[in-house]
């Protein structure tokens, strides 16, 4: 898959404001912080296209950036933002479940991960809710540049062992950064198969 061109298109603060034109999109979700609007960015290699930051809870609205224009890639508000006040968590909960749920032209869903971390609650809950709904997604583990090839496919593999008591096989997984780039023309080819089913 080549870029060649990438801009933004607009923010949305719930569904019905999202593009009605039924391209075919593919959105990043995952817990705040963990590099969403960051792989946006080197996926399109646009430079600053989506707004990142150090502090968790930076992306608060839907955003559309149109790629080609042809298809979309969705920038999503982190979930378990804990500083944010009780209520507005839950109408962001609530809306991104819509999104995920009622989303026609959603193909695939990326669920990033911080391998940093001890296998997280919410991940695994997310995860699970997305199979309850049927919706695909792939798993993406972040940040691989912060840890050693060992540490990174311990913590693969302790997801791994946590879903497969559920699940029957485990979704499509990519290792990523940002500063390496890892990752990156694997999960634009897999977004040009995608779109691929999805047209015949
Ligand atoms: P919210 O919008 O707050 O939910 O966060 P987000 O998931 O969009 O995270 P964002 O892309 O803003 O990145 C958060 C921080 O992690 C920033 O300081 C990024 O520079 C850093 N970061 C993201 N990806 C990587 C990576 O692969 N490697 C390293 N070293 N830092 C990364
Ligand atoms: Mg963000």
């Amino acid at each position: 898959m080549i870029i060649r061109s990438a801009r933004f298109v607009k923010s949305s603060t719930e569904l019905s404001q999202c593009p009605s034109d039924h391209l075919p999109e593919l959105a990043f979700i995952g817990r705040s912080n963990v590099g969403k609007s960051s792989l946006i960015n080197i996926l399109t290699g646009f430079g600053k296209l989506a707004k990142t930051s150090g502090e968790p809870g930076k992306t608060r609205t839907i955003n559309h950036f149109l790629i080609n224009d042809n298809w979309y890639l969705v920038d999503l508000p982190g979930y378990g933002y804990a500083k944010v006040a009780a209520k507005q968590r839950e109408k962001w909960t609530n809306t991104l479940k819509e999104y995920i749920i009622r989303r026609e032209n959603l193909l695939c869903l990326f669920v990033l991960i911080d391998p940093r971390h001890k296998p997280q609650k919410s991940d695994i809950e997310f995860m699970e809710f997305l199979g309850i709904n049927s919706v695909p997604f792939a798993r993406v583990f972040t940040k691989s540049d912060k840890m050693s090839r060992d540490s990174l496919n311990r913590s693969v593999r302790d997801y791994d062992t946590i879903m497969l008591v559920n699940w029957e096989s485990l979704p499509v997984t990519f290792i990523t950064s940002t500063v390496t780039k890892a990752g990156r023309t694997a999960i634009l080819d897999f977004i040009e198969e995608s779109m691929n089913n999805f047209s015949k």
